[in-house]
């Protein structure tokens, strides 16, 4: 089979490492850090459905926006006092999250083959140029792309088809790169190539379709070349 042509990423949980903010919640709330870190990415990622998916987008906000919100939801549900400071606290580490060690090495491997290279995230675009500017992978990077250009979420096929209109290649020829199983699953459903991160040895989702490959780490992503 021919090679893919671009690499496109999955930002947060791909690229960069969101378990700092879950360090953070645990240090802010003793044995809570855990629940509170997993309930709030579920909620926001819930959210971006609901906006998507209700009276045509009319709800639709910013991912950043949409972050806050399942903070606070988040503590509410687990009944932890937020207040302004630590919401600010929470809030700011999710806007310095680090890079995953490999990205810079794989992320280098594929420009020397010439393959292009990009983002594809819910996150907006200030959110991903802090994080991109902060990992220092802005020179390795050809495209960095929000769904904000579209105001549609993944899994709609609006944010996915912006992967196609920025490389000019048909998804077949892209491999798209994500730590989340619900992201891999529904690029798959869409028509790129996938891979799959399983950084923490879950379950697939099981809804019939397999990723094209299954990894462990970014470095899997060469497998592909
Ligand atoms: C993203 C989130 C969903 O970067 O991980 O798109």
């Amino acid at each position: 089979m021919e090679k893919p042509k671009a690499v496109l990423f999955d930002a947060y949980g791909t690229l960069f490492d969101v378990y700092s903010v879950g360090l953070l919640a645990e240090q802010l709330y003793p044995g809570h850090g855990q629940a509170l870190a997993t309930l709030w990415r579920d909620k926001q990622i819930e959210y971006t459905g609901l906006v998507t998916t209700s009276n045509d987008g009319a709800h639709y906000r910013p991912f950043w926006e949409l972050t806050r919100a399942g903070l606070r939801y988040a503590c509410k549900r687990l009944a932890l006092e937020l207040g302004d400071a630590r919401e600010q606290q929470l809030m700011n580490q999710y806007l310095h999250l680090s890079a995953f060690p490999e990205n810079r090495e794989v992320l280098q491997a594929l420009k020397d083959k010439r393959i292009a290279t990009g983002i594809l995230s819910n996150g907006d675009p200030e959110m991903l140029g802090v994080a991109v500017r902060s990992a220092g992978l802005e020179p390795l990077l050809d495209h960095v792309l929000s769904v904000d250009g579209v105001r549609k979420y993944k899994t709609h096929p609006a944010a996915y088809q912006l992967g196609l209109d920025a490389t000019g290649l048909a998804a077949p020829q892209i491999l798209f790169v994500s730590c989340n199983a619900w992201d891999a699953l529904a690029a798959t459903w869409f028509g790129y190539r996938t891979l799959w991160v399983n950084r923490y040895q879950l379950p697939f989702e099981e809804l019939g379709t397999q990723p094209t490959r299954t990894g462990s780490s970014l470095r899997d992503v060469l497998s592909f070349f």
